[in-house]
């Protein structure tokens, strides 16, 4: 293959900090450097930061040439790779410049997750916990209680992760509507990182820690307005907790993070739209949930 091609290589330091515009420059400019033209192949090799900034790099130089990605997170395997979302961080605000289209393929070779360390395993692994209540009881049942740092058993839920991606994906490339869905356990999720990203007597979360909160949070609110089976959720918080380590916030903290609720993205005209189960499998999206509901998650959370 090095015998056919030219192949550069551009290396930048680790962290969500790199993804910025800064390094988009400094990598356009390498391409020019190297006389990278229209016919070149970007492969982003490394986690969900280098897939999300290699992509949008790709897309926007010369006006976009092709990519492949080569992810080594669990995180980018299961999630950031697959579904063509690619971007990049302005200031403090995560994901704000960005384009929308798919790698031309995407490599997974389970090989690399040997020297990603444990608390990143798990915080991918909060993905696939998304994929699988999203989907259905059958994938649900086969991820709650595994042991993830076995290679054989990871690999074929990785597979079936991405496959559950790629189909709600490719019907609706833009989140229009079943796309939404993958933001479960997310609109909760996201307020409790950046809260503990913001607040200094706070250790910070990896994306994947908030979201198993948020994941157990969602499952509460889906219990209390559509009935989302009462064992379930109990099955959903006891096995999530048996991978991921119990937060206590105060009910100072609680009201911080619904406070932050606000700014996310997803919502619309002010109010807290959430994506919500009516079953294993069975969703429901554009879901308001009054703040007083939300305080009583958090509760449930704590009383767990
Ligand atoms: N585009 C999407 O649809 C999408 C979806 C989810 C997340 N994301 C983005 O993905 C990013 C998070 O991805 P991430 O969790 O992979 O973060 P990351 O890329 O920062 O990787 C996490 C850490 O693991 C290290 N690492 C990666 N592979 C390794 C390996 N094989 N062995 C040892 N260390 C390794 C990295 O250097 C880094 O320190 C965020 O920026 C998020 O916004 C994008
Ligand atoms: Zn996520």
């Amino acid at each position: 293959l090095v015998a056919e091609f030219d192949v550069e290589t551009i290396v930048f330091d680790e962290g969500e900090q790199q993804k910025n515009i800064h390094n988009c420059i400094r990598v356009w400019e390498e391409l020019t450097h190297i006389g990278a033209d229209r016919k070149s192949l970007i492969i982003n090799l490394g986690g969900g930061v280098v897939t999300d900034l290699g992509g949008f790099i790709s897309c926007t130089y010369k006006r976009g040439i092709e990519f492949i990605h080569i992810p080594t997170s669990l995180l980018a395997m299961v999630d950031a790779s697959v579904g063509g979302k690619n971007g990049i961080d302005l200031g403090m605000i995560k994901n704000q410049v960005g384009t929308i289209r798919p790698a031309k393929m995407v490599v997974i070779d389970p090989v690399f997750l040997k020297t990603l360390p444990e608390d990143h395993m798990l915080s991918g692994f909060a993905e696939m916990l998304k994929h699988g209540l999203i989907h259905s009881d059958e994938s649900w049942e086969r991820l709650k209680d595994i042991d993830i740092t076995e290679q054989d058993s990871i690999e074929e839920l990785i597979w079936e992760s991405v496959v559950i991606k790629d189909k709600i994906v490719s019907k609706d490339p833009f989140e229009d509507h079943i796309r939404k869905t993958l933001n479960y356990g997310h609109t909760l999720g996201h307020a409790i990182e950046s809260y503990c990203l913001k607040n200094e007597t706070r250790a910070s979360l990896l994306h994947g820690e908030a979201v198993a909160i948020g994941l157990i949070l969602a499952t509460y609110l889906s219990n209390q307005l559509l009935d989302f089976p009462l064992k379930k959720m109990n099955d959903v918080s006891t096995s999530i907790l048996n991978y991921f380590k119990k937060e206590r916030f105060t009910e100072k903290e609680i009201n911080s993070i619904i406070d932050l609720l606000v700014f996310d993205k997803k919502n619309r005209s002010g109010k807290i739209l959430f994506v919500l189960l009516e079953d294993i499998g069975i969703f429901k999206t554009d879901q308001e949930v009054p703040n007083e509901l939300i305080y009583r998650a958090f509760e449930y959370y704590q009383s767990l």
